[in-house]
């Protein structure tokens, strides 16, 4: 298994361009299940989580080739509906076909998510959704049996809590519906709001794009115009850079990035002191005098992103005071704690929320990444830790951060992959 040895201590300096967002390709992909032709999906990231789908989408029938950033896509000839159970347990995003296989064949079979290392993530508001548009589903072995043999119907459909993919999911399946599907409280992050855009762009009627009620009026059955879509830049991956810039008190720059999508996150970097300069798609972060402590409660978006959470907790050991960081949206997302304290962090959870006492000198050691994010966490840690630190278990990055090591040491970082045996 291959992990990370980085030795900290270092001062960054320099640019890293950032990759187009994960978490907005991922429904996109889905999205090609909607298609009549051959869609063109340009800065695409280069991570597993995209290669998974890419290949649940081939196992299907469809025809997919990657050429550098930009995937090539027909779904044209698919023949199955089944999303076994060895895929989807990889990544619960493929969840994303449930809603357009069964818009356009009126019947598919998804394996359910499993648990997972951050709490228990049920998709019941996903299936009362398609339920309420006249589908029946069923639960046998396993799997989640979506029928609706004669295509689903519009309806207006209350998600009891905001929910990404969730709202992704019926989005799309409302575009194939018949008549008209009204969304309240739906979920507004960027990433929602580019898969609105696309069905927009292929002529699909569609209101309230960005807010926390969607209107779509659905083709009944007839599949879509989707030619060419650009992914937006990846806000994590653009806070995660920032982060690692701020952890070690140095000024970088990122670039390929959208300082609107990440307000959220500039703002509390601005409150631990930290300056900025935004020029068009370029953020660079000025070091600290004092890093202050910070108080952070994660919530949906525009406010402060989960998917930051861990991070946050990390740069948190390198401030001076004491700073609470609240965890609303998923439960038992602390697993990066017990990793960071083998540095020497000083950090206590407190049923959803941890108190990090700063500013620790943090030593390196042997890390095990748990879940994608917690791991960034664990590398920018290392960044500042004296001395050397292992990040093992480092799959769990590779399904979200597009070459981290090398983007990191093309500012200055002193890390490498290493291809080991544990
Ligand atoms: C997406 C992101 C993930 C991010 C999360 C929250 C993708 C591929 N993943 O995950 O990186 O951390 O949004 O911003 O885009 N819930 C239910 N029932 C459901 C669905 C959700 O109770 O049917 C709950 C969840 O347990 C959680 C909350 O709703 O407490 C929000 O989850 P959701 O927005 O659905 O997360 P994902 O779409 O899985």
């Amino acid at each position: 298994m291959q992990s990370l040895e980085i030795k900290g201590g270092l001062h960054l300096k320099g640019e890293v361009e950032i990759s187009g967002s994960k978490n907005s390709a991922l429904p996109l992909i889905a999205l090609t299940i909607l298609s009549r032709q051959t869609v063109q999906i340009d800065n695409i990231p280069n991570v597993v989580d995209i290669k998974t789908l890419t290949k649940l989408l081939q196992m299907l029938g469809s025809e997919a080739h990657f050429n550098s950033n930009t995937l090539t896509i027909n779904t044209k000839n698919i023949n199955k509906t089944v999303a076994t159970y060895d895929i989807v347990k990889t990544m619960r995003a493929s969840i994303l076909v449930l809603g357009p296989l069964l818009t356009r064949f009126g019947h598919c079979d998804v394996s359910l998510p499993g648990g997972c290392a951050i709490g228990s993530r049920p998709v019941d508001l996903h299936l009362k959704a398609l339920e309420e548009m006249g589908a029946t589903i069923e639960i046998e072995d396993g799997y989640i049996k979506a029928r609706a043999e004669n295509g689903l119907k519009g309806a207006d459909i209350f998600f009891e809590k905001k929910t990404v993919t969730g709202t992704e999911n019926i989005v799309m399946a409302a575009a194939l519906a018949q008549g008209k599907t009204r969304l309240f409280n739906c979920a507004m992050e960027p990433e929602v709001i580019q898969t609105c855009e696309a069905l927009r762009d292929a002529g699909i009627k569609i209101s309230g794009i960005g807010t926390e009620t969607i209107e779509i009026e659905g083709t009944n059955g007839e599949l879509l115009n989707i030619e060419k879509i650009r992914v937006i830049p990846d806000r994590i991956e653009a806070g995660t850079y920032l982060v690692a810039g701020a952890i070690t008190n140095s000024e970088i720059t990122i670039t390929n990035s959208e300082a609107k999508h990440i307000a959220s996150i500039i703002e509390k970097l601005e409150e631990m002191g930290f300056s900025f300069k935004i020029d068009n798609d370029k953020i660079t972060i000025f070091p600290a005098s004092i890093i202050k402590p910070v108080n952070i409660i994660t919530a949906e978006y525009p406010l402060f992103p989960t998917d930051m959470q861990a991070q946050f907790v990390a740069l948190a050991t390198q401030s001076n005071g004491t700073s609470i960081i609240e965890e609303r949206l998923f439960e038992n997302r602390f697993m990066h704690v017990n990793e960071l304290q083998r540095l020497g962090a000083d950090i206590k959870i407190e049923h959803n929320r941890v108190i990090i006492h700063g500013r620790k000198e943090l030593h390196g050691a042997d890390m095990m990444a748990t879940d994608l994010r917690a791991s960034s966490a664990l590398v920018l840690a290392g960044l500042v830790a004296k001395g050397s630190s292992r990040v093992h278990r480092i799959y769990h990055l590779d399904r979200g951060y597009q070459n981290l090591e090398s983007k990191l040491a093309g500012i200055g970082a002193n890390i490498k992959r290493i291809k080991g045996i544990l």
